[in-house]
């Protein structure tokens, strides 16, 4: 049977933003309007964390961040929604850059005050890499922010990308009145902590229409119809290609706390966000509607329920229709599993499911057989491509502390590295163990977890690397030369596959320079 409606109706995506800028707030708007909570301060107040989703671990509650990328399902009119979120922390950026290859579609909140801000501009660069679709809402609009035309040209410079807008505001900070919509011709009222569905909008299709004076004055009304002429003409219709293509961004203008222009923005989405996608693999392009089986592992998750031992295996169901208790294909071990207790995520909870679509994240509970990457089918042998792993900034050696549980250790940071927390390097020759990372904080989350988790006491080596670079060639031997020569800078990683680390940046120019041979990557794909 074709799957085709469940298909159509489900909206993949993730909520990404700077820390601070209104992730979670908006996170929670959109759980209420999809009646998966029914109270404002639910997620704020970590109930929903506590018990669907992250805050598995004492450091990330002492840390108060959220370490975990968490997946909350919804409904909303006729549309299943799929909120993946994703840790705000920038040394889990990786994890968030992953989390972006499950979903379909994101929404980008910006801080009016703040303007672009780092984490923006880095995620917004996976986003181009894999040109996914951006809409982007300008949130905390009761606050004296920027010009708003200011905002956008900024926006569009720092993140090189066309920007649409949809609703208009008027004024911002004490003096903000509401939004125009430009595409339904209505004007929304700014009131303060309105709760979902209550909202005051009018159709006001004729600017010129005096009711508009008398809504928000004549001098407000004077500069929104000026402001409407000159982005009606410059901008005209949204075009939904150029949207899907990721060459344009839709854009609104809101406050997230108030829930003032949320709605407008889910409406929206729902109607033009991307539906779950064909997707590459190494072999072909899998079909969404295909009947068969396929999904990828994104992320594992340790420790969910902190009274069991297990690990979640995040899978995002790209084709065909997952069903409880059947038997799949573990395309890199060669065996079929099947699974009985396959969790799907409520905003809550999470609950058993029976059966999940293109599009589904479902929960695997996993003793230890899944590593990021890896792919379930009904028996043929690909793996989805374009996972990234990125080169970690930061590097030291493992150093065990205690020679009676080595076998607790190696143990431990094999799984810990297959949960893609970090990755490790061995060095050519050595054997010394050198843990990779992009932050500092996830080496205090591995020498935490190691220890409450495995039992092994380690610790951490400073060591004088700048960069990992995967290295190819078509020219085997001068590999191996290369490898030979620079021993000390050499290493491999858990795949085997060969490694430069550079002490610096000079170092590593010359070595580009000096080696036209060979190829030095930045990042690796976990399948090519
Ligand atoms: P994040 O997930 O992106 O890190 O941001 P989060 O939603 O936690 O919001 C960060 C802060 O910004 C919070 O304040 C939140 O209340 C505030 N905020 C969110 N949306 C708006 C908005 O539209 N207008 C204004 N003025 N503030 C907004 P906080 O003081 O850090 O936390 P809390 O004490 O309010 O919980």
């Amino acid at each position: 049977m074709s799957n085709t409606k469940e298909i159509s109706r489900r909206r993949t995506f993730a909520i990404i933003s700077h820390p601070d800028a209104g992730k979670t707030t908006l996170t929670e708007k959109f759980l209420l309007f999809g009646g998966a909570i029914q109270t404002a301060g639910a997620v704020k107040s970590n109930k929903i964390k506590k018990h669907a989703t992250s805050d598995f671990m004492e450091i990330e509650r002492q840390r108060g961040i959220s370490v975990a990328t968490s997946v909350m399902t919804f409904e909303y009119q006729d549309y299943l929604i799929n909120l993946l979120d994703t840790p705000g922390h920038k040394d889990f950026a990786e994890d968030t850059y992953r989390t972006l290859t499950a979903v379909d579609s994101v929404v980008l909140v910006i801080d009016s005050v703040n303007g672009v801000e780092e984490q923006t501009r880095r995620l917004m660069e996976v986003c181009r890499m894999r040109n996914t679709p951006v809409i982007v809402f300008i949130n905390k609009m009761d606050r004296d922010g920027k010009n708003r035309f200011d905002l956008l040209e900024e926006i569009e410079k720092e993140l090189k990308i066309q920007l649409h807008p949809m609703t208009w505001p008027i004024n911002s900070g004490k003096d903000f009145k509401g939004v125009y919509n430009l595409d339904a011709k209505s004007l929304l009222l700014f009131t303060a902590n309105t709760k979902a569905n209550e909202e005051d909008s009018m159709f006001i299709e004729n600017l010129n229409d005096s009711v508009l004076n008398d809504k928000i004055g004549e001098k407000d009304a004077n500069t929104l119809r000026e402001d409407v002429e000159l982005i009606d003409g410059v901008y005209g219709k949204l075009n939904s290609e150029d949207y899907l293509s990721g060459n344009v961004a839709p854009v609104f203008f809101g406050s997230a706390i108030n829930n003032f222009g949320v709605k407008e923005l889910l409406d929206t989405f729902i109607k033009v966000a991307p539906k779950p996608l064909d997707r590459e693999t190494s072999k072909r392009v899998v079909h969404v509607d295909e009947n068969k089986l396929s999904g990828f592992v994104f992320k594992i998750h340790a420790n969910l329920d902190p009274r069991h031992r297990d690990r979640i295996a995040f899978i995002r169901v790209c084709s065909g229709k997952f069903e409880r208790n059947k038997y799949y294909h573990h395309v890199r071990l060669d065996k079929d599993f099947r699974f009985s207790n396959p969790y799907s995520f409520m905003a809550r909870s999470k609950d058993i499911i029976e059966d999940a679509y293109p599009g589904d994240v479902i929960g695997l509970f996993d003793t230890g057989n899944f590593k990021i990457g890896d792919t379930l089918t009904e028996g043929e042998n690909f793996y989805f491509t374009g996972i990234p792993s990125f080169s970690p900034e930061i590097f030291k050696e493992l150093v065990n502390k205690d020679p009676m549980k080595t076998k607790q250790l190696e143990k431990g940071i094999t799984q810990l590295t297959d949960e893609g927390v970090a990755q490790l390097f061995t060095q050519f020759g050595g054997n010394k163990k050198i843990i990779g990372c992009v932050g500092e904080l996830q080496f205090e989350v591995i020498q935490y977890r190691l220890l409450h988790e495995y039992g092994a006491a380690a610790e951490f080596r400073v060591l004088p690397f700048y960069k990992a670079c995967w290295l190819t060639s078509n020219d085997q031997k001068k590999l191996e030369e290369f490898l030979r020569f620079k021993q000390q800078n050499s290493a491999e990683d858990k795949d085997g596959n060969p490694v430069y680390l550079a002490q610096s940046e000079w170092f590593l120019n010359t070595e580009i320079t000096n080696n036209p041979d060979l190829q030095f990557h930045f990042t690796s794909e976990i399948h090519k």
